[in-house]
């Protein structure tokens, strides 16, 4: 499917996936300011698909996942877009290039991705300072997530501290807090997922984000969990399980998937390159995740559906089965930037048609009794 700027996307296409991604990045870095002329074109959308969730206003419900922007560099232009959140990192408490390039890999056939960044970004200090600065005046005008993972020179034993220490320096400039324990790019990284690991983690940030609030009064952290789509049924629901004891407020499903199952061409260059998989081949997957946290969780916590979501009706698919939000990273390359808009107009319509009045009602809508 080709949208107006198809011939930017040929042209996108010849070039390296890494560096078209920057070159797409930049663009809308300089372009945010001159996007709040057509942003109520962009920004199409009416009370039914507006939501409270976590204490924030979501006027849409398509999001930016994580990874896109991993350096802060276009915070304020997400909005504009017509995206109703964004998630920004990973951050990491160090500064860190990530792997050697090249380190992402585009599989047209599959509209997939293969990645394995390895969380280059520029530290928690540096990103702090350029969210704030972004946030300053007209700010972002939609909830701001900052996605934070363990720094690679840090010892999967003391995750913990590294979470904190990055959570200090970025609580203040986060609407919304995700910790990501489902990266395949980190070495042991996904062992984060254990019960004993995210116990530590998560109560020490909960802990930290209680202790910060004595001194500035604000209301709590939205936490949430992001989860690896390779996880068993079990453990899904026993991370759901523990997020409701620890008071988070939601999950992230899913990380991209380091399984090559369901490639149209599983002989495409890239596909057999090391990383994680994302795009259509993940979407049966993500979407199985989030019904089984959907069912556990029966509406104790926010689930944000990622993973293969292209269009309105994979949209649609992910909410009914237990999404409040969606989020989009693979689906920004192939269907172009306009995606956020065009998700949110065609939830709009399908609503109408089949005479849903809000979208809270699509909601676990296919999860039966
Ligand atoms: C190049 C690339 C980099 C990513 N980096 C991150 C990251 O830093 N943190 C994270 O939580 N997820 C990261 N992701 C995963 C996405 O946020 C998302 O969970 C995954 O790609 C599935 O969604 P999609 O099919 O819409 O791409 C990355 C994905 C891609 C393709």
């Amino acid at each position: 499917m080709g949208y107006p700027g198809g011939m930017l996307r040929r042209a996108a296409f010849r070039m390296d996936a890494e560096r078209a991604h920057e070159f797409a990045l930049r663009a809308l870095q300089v372009g945010a300011p001159a996007l709040r002329v057509g942003s109520a074109w962009l920004k199409r959308r009416d009370a039914s698909v507006a939501q409270e969730l976590m204490g924030l206003r979501f006027d849409g419900p398509v999001g930016l996942a994580a990874g896109y922007d991993k350096y802060g560099r276009a915070v304020r232009g997400w909005g504009r877009l017509g995206f109703g959140f964004a998630e920004i990192g990973t951050i990491t408490a160090r500064a860190q290039p990530g792997n050697a390039r090249p380190r992402l890999y585009r599989l047209p056939a599959d509209e997939a991705l293969v990645n394995r960044m390895g969380f280059n970004n520029d530290g928690a200090v540096v990103t702090a300072r350029r969210i704030a600065a972004a946030r300053r005046g007209a700010g972002a005008g939609v909830p701001i997530g900052v996605n934070i993972g363990k720094s690679r020179v840090t010892p999967l034993e003391r995750a913990a501290d590294d979470h904190v220490a990055s959570f200090r320096l970025l609580r203040g400039v986060a609407d919304f807090v995700v910790v990501n324990v489902s990266s395949p790019n980190t070495p042991g990284l996904r062992e984060l997922q254990d019960r004993d690991h995210l116990t530590a983690i998560l109560s020490a940030l909960r802990d930290e984000d209680v202790s910060m609030r004595r001194f500035d009064g604000r209301p709590p952290m939205p936490l949430l969990v992001k989860l690896a789509p390779d996880l068993p049924a079990a453990q899904v629901e026993d991370a759901v399980d523990l997020s409701g004891e620890l008071g988070m407020a939601g999950v992230v499903l899913t990380n991209t998937t380091i399984s090559r199952e369901g490639l149209h061409d599983p002989s495409a260059p890239g596909a057999s390159e090391q990383g994680g998989l994302s795009g259509p081949p993940l979407r049966t997957r993500a979407d199985a995740a989030v019904r089984i946290a959907a069912r556990r969780a029966s509406g104790r916590l926010v689930i944000a559906g990622v993973g293969g979501i292209m269009d309105a009706d994979d949209a649609w698919q992910r909410i009914a089965s237990g999404a409040s939000l969606v989020e989009v990273w693979t689906g920004l390359v192939y269907r172009g930037p306009l995606i956020a808009r065009d998700i949110t107009l065609g939830l709009m319509q399908r609503m109408r048609d089949e005479g849903v009045s809000h979208i809270s009602e699509v909601t676990g809508s296919a999860l039966g009794a």
